[in-house]
């Protein structure tokens, strides 16, 4: 970890009281009060870094929200002041150091990546595990060379449910080899959910302005909603995946996960586009992107007019328990922002769709996994572990550090039993796609609607099957504090009318709070 001992002891003092000389608040910040600040004087890039670093010094030993800070953080900070100070001297309003779409928009920004997200600089790229410790990559990740064009700075690489929950079952639970247990800031006891748990948890304790997660089934929408952060699981291929420690091409996507809906919108307007390392899918999902990006989006009045299908089987919360109350008080205020809701909708198949193992998911996950995993390993320039073999190998003999027994690693040993997409992967696909079209396609279609709404992940699995998006926001804290989230999810390219509807919501109930302990 960098040393503060360095700085003015005046400058530290005042970053850590919370709020600087010039009235600017570091807790809660938002990218535009960020930017605001930069340009009004009353902050840089430099004393936000500090800010974050002390936050993960003091509260990572607890939370394990973060396995890496990146030490050229202070420095790229530097670059960044040093870059606007020229920039206002020669009289432009703003830096284009950019890719021309979005560019700039997150100059001197702070930003935590899972650790599944490669970053060619000193950090590692691990998906929490031991195995790929020193393990070197050729380049950044596709939306890390975005998130830098952009002027981003790296701030290091955050815990996850090692191999984004993978490796068994049972998954890890928020813990990694490298990064311990993520705890949940609000109910450390609680759950923090994953894989993109020190994502989502460190957004949530301010270790970070934002960050980035990814997901196959769930792995941002559940992290995010229990953490009472915003989650945005980008349509499949508007990311790329290039340079992403994978599962399966069909289902991964990369996504940011941050405080309000507008700095995730922020992170999404970066890192969208075509990308060579992942030219079929970014190609094809590109014409979802709208001119002008996805700011223009975020609109108050966007629950108006919206048809918002409310589908059975999801919300089936106990009479008078929180979740049920406030749920119903939330369809309500939708209503009454002008939104129609349409309920009593029923997902065709959807009991089957939402069981992976006998859907045929997990047979076409299987061998994906082990031909996209072992395709990225022969990848690397440098590696210990050049396939999944050695990955089960260097497991068995790390029993304890990787935990071997509680965890296990039987869908490790399930994927390395595949061949490929042979005939029974091939039907197991197939069968995928039309679970997906006859459901929640279909639906979608029929009924007009512009978005589902459900709770926290429970329709993950619905829209990972068919590589459509979601958005998690804050949506209340159940009896003993522990947060949950609502979701709008919708057909693949939805995300304007998504973000409308999340935006307009999460104005008119603004409920996330800061988790407020303090160790
Ligand atoms: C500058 O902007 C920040 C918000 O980002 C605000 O808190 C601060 O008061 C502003 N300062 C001045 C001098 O306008
Ligand atoms: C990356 O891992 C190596 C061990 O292989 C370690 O020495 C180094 O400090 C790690 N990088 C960071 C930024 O923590
Ligand atoms: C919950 O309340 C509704 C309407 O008030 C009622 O129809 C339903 O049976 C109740 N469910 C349970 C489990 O009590
Ligand atoms: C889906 O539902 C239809 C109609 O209920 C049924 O005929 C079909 O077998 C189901 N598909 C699967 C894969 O279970
Ligand atoms: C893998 O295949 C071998 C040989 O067919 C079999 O004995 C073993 O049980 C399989 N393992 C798993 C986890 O499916």
């Amino acid at each position: 970890m960098p040393s503060l001992r360095r700085l003015p002891v005046v400058v530290v003092l005042v970053v850590l009281a919370g709020v600087n000389a010039h009235g600017f608040r570091f807790e809660e910040a938002s990218i535009d009060a960020i930017r605001l600040g930069f340009r009004n004087g009353s902050l840089t890039s430099t004393a936000l870094v500090i800010f974050y670093l002390d936050r993960i010094a003091r509260l990572n030993p607890l939370l394990r929200a973060v396995i890496e800070v990146n030490p050229d953080a202070l420095r790229q900070a530097a670059r960044a002041d040093a870059e606007r100070r020229r920039s206002i001297s020669y009289g432009r309003r703003s830096l284009n150091t950019g890719n021309g779409k979005g560019g700039g928009l997150l100059h001197g920004v702070p930003v935590l990546l899972k650790d599944n997200i490669a970053t060619r600089d000193a950090l590692n790229t691990t998906a929490g595990s031991l195995a790929l410790l020193g393990s070197v990559v050729r380049r950044d990740a596709g939306v890390v060379r975005r998130l830098r064009l952009a002027g981003a700075v790296v701030l290091g690489k955050a815990n996850m449910d090692e191999w984004a929950n993978f490796r068994s079952l049972q998954g890890s639970g928020g813990w990694s080899a490298r990064g311990g247990q993520g705890k949940n800031p609000y109910v450390l006891s609680a759950s923090p959910c994953g894989s993109s748990t020190g994502s989502a948890i460190a957004a949530a304790a301010n270790m970070a302005a934002v960050a980035l997660g990814t997901e196959t089934d769930g792995s941002i929408l559940c992290p995010a909603s229990l953490n009472s952060v915003v989650g945005i699981k980008p349509t499949v291929g508007l990311t790329s995946r290039a340079g992403v420690v994978p599962i399966t091409p069909r289902q991964d996507t990369v996504g940011p996960i941050g405080r309000t809906v507008a700095d995730a919108v922020h992170v999404l307007d970066t890192i969208v586009g075509y990308d060579d390392r992942d030219a079929a899918a970014t190609m094809a999902a590109s014409r979802y992107i709208p001119n002008g990006g996805y700011t223009q989006f975020l609109k108050t009045d966007g629950l108006r007019g919206k048809r918002i299908g409310v589908p059975n089987g999801f919300f089936s919360y106990p009479n008078g328990s929180v979740q049920h109350m406030v749920y119903q008080q939330h369809l309500d205020t939708m209503r009454k922002q002008g939104a129609i809701l349409i309920e009593n909708l029923d997902i065709e198949n959807l009991s089957v769709i939402l069981d992976p193992l006998n859907n045929g998911q997990q047979v076409a996950l299987a061998a994906e996994f082990k031909l996209s995993l072992n395709a990225y390993l022969s990848d690397l320039s440098y590696s210990p572990v050049r396939s999944l073999a050695e990955i089960i190998a260097f497991n068995n003999a790390h029993p304890v550090e990787e935990k071997l027994e509680e965890i296990g690693q039987l869908i490790f040993l399930v994927a390395e039993n595949t061949t490929g997409i042979g005939a029974p992967e091939r039907a197991a696909i197939d069968g995928l796609k039309e679970l997906s079209a006859d459901g929640l396609e279909k639906l979608m279609r029929e009924r007009e609607l512009d978005a589902v709404v459900t709770p926290n992940a429970a329709a993950s699995a619905v829209l990972a099957v068919g590589g459509m998006p979601g958005i998690t926001v804050p949506a209340g804290y159940g009896d003993m504090g522990v947060p949950f989230g609502v979701c709008f999810g919708g057909l693949r390219g939805y995300e304007p009318r998504l973000i409308e509807i999340a935006y307009a919501f999460e104005q008119v109930t603004k409920v996330r709070k800061a988790p407020t302990f303090m160790p």
